[in-house]
């Protein structure tokens, strides 16, 4: 068999803040070598698949990656030897069981992530076809609308800017791909030169977003829809806003605290402040308006807005299918965030975009904080037809090169390629 796995190296490198991250490269019996790298977040939902690091206080901090490595090298290495590289279900299948735990704290969610996607790549190379096409089904894919986080806050900006994490930039009204980069980039440049003109440091944070020192949280709405208008689109017709408060970061003993204002919101206060944004400005969904333990709080969220924006849950869900099935039973969200390193294998992912897809509800794709320049989830996110894909602002090489790798795509695809446009969002 030529597509059988021959070799699987992991290595320790880099990651866009400097962290290390595991890297995989498979190589098969006719020589086709294939690379994917692992990122890592820093606002993590608790029940995340276990990120394994080495707690070495004299290497990064403690936040090395040797052991993952070495659990592929000398655990995974040798069981999939063999292997069919194309056959997925199987690859991640071995991995799952050598791991043992429900949550791959043995091996490292880490570890095996990057040798399930790296598996995807040597077998779709070894066919000589586009990854996208390779991961996709019956010939149908769709470019997603990009959600650019033009604005960090929270962790992202060491809390030195706003409480919410991400205000993000939705062309969704654009007729293809490009033209919504196009669009978005404008707009994003619009904003630069409004934080110059009021004077705000324009350094950006971890996506790649500007992350100044606002007045309060709703202060970014007001720059971002003038950025719109400024460069010359209509807020709410041809782009949207979607917010990440990422809320599990500033909720202590079941109160939101919004230092930027000198509040503390019980969550009932916390989503009437949501409605006010809701009515104000053009915003088409929020991701972890509540945080990840806080179901009682999300059922009523999504009682006052579950008909009107998207509502999605990351921190709350994790890619994980056994929790989303709970918020599709208890109906506490409408769409979930999707991100291989939560739950650790492309199957499982798959599963999990499958299962919310079939209760009708969106799905996300997502980048993690910490990148590298692989664009894995740009082909995922294609092949998936997931619609939306969110992965930073236009700035910084790791966002961009996922946003560069839609638009290779969009122009190999021609004719048939298919922007989601406003029908990705669901109300
Ligand atoms: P993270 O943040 O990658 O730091 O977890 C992204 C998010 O909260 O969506
Ligand atoms: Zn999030």
């Amino acid at each position: 068999m030529d597509a059988a796995i021959k070799t699987i190296h992991a290595r320790e490198i880099l990651d866009s803040r400097g962290n290390p991250t595991v890297e995989v490269d498979v190589v098969l019996n006719d020589e086709t070598r294939a690379r994917a790298a692992v990122p890592s977040g820093a606002s993590t939902g608790t029940h995340e698949a276990v990120e394994l690091r080495d707690h070495d206080k004299l290497r990064f901090g403690g936040k090395g990656v040797l052991t993952a490595v070495a659990n592929v090298n000398t655990i995974i290495a040798p069981a999939l030897a063999g292997m069919d590289a194309a056959d997925q279900g199987r690859i991640d299948r071995t991995m799952i069981a050598l791991d043992g735990t429900p949550n791959k704290a043995r091996l490292g969610a880490n570890a095996i992530l990057g040798v399930s996607m790296a598996a995807a790549r040597a077998a779709a190379l070894s066919r000589d076809i586009p990854l996208y096409e390779y991961l996709g089904s019956d010939h149908t894919y769709l470019l997603p609308v990009p959600m650019m986080n033009v604005l960090n806050g929270g962790v992202h900006a060491q809390w030195q800017g706003a409480d919410f994490q991400e205000y993000m930039i939705v062309p969704f009204g654009a007729p293809d791909f490009h033209t919504a980069l196009r669009w978005g980039a404008e707009t994003y440049h619009a904003l630069l030169d409004l934080l110059k003109k009021k004077n705000y440091p324009t350094a950006v944070g971890d996506e790649g977003g500007f992350a100044p020192k606002v007045a309060s949280n709703e202060e970014p709405l007001e720059f971002i829809t003038l950025a719109i208008e400024q460069a010359g689109y209509r807020p709410g017709t041809d782009i949207g806003i979607s917010l990440d408060p990422a809320s599990s970061g500033f909720c202590y003993a079941g109160k939101y605290e919004l230092k930027r204002e000198g509040k503390a919101l019980t969550p009932e206060e916390l989503i009437r402040y949501y409605t006010r944004l809701v009515d104000t400005y053009p915003i088409l969904s929020i991701e972890d308006g509540l945080a990840e333990d806080d179901w009682a709080g999300w059922k009523v969220l999504a009682g006052e807005l579950g008909t009107r924006i998207e509502l999605i849950g990351d921190d709350i869900f994790v890619t994980s299918p056994a929790l989303v099935k709970r918020g599709i039973e208890e109906q506490v969200a409408n769409s979930v965030l999707i991100k291989l390193n939560q739950i650790g294998t492309v199957t499982e992912t798959r599963a999990t975009i499958d299962l919310a897809r079939g209760a009708g509800w969106g799905t996300n794709v997502s980048h993690r904080s910490g990148e590298t320049v692989d664009s894995f989830i740009a082909d995922f996110t294609v092949a998936t037809c997931a619609g939306k894909l969110k992965t930073g602002a236009p700035s910084r090489g790791e966002r961009v090169e996922k946003y560069n790798q839609l638009m290779r795509i969009e122009e190999e695809l021609g004719s048939r390629a298919v922007y989601a446009g406003r029908k990705a969002f669901v109300r």
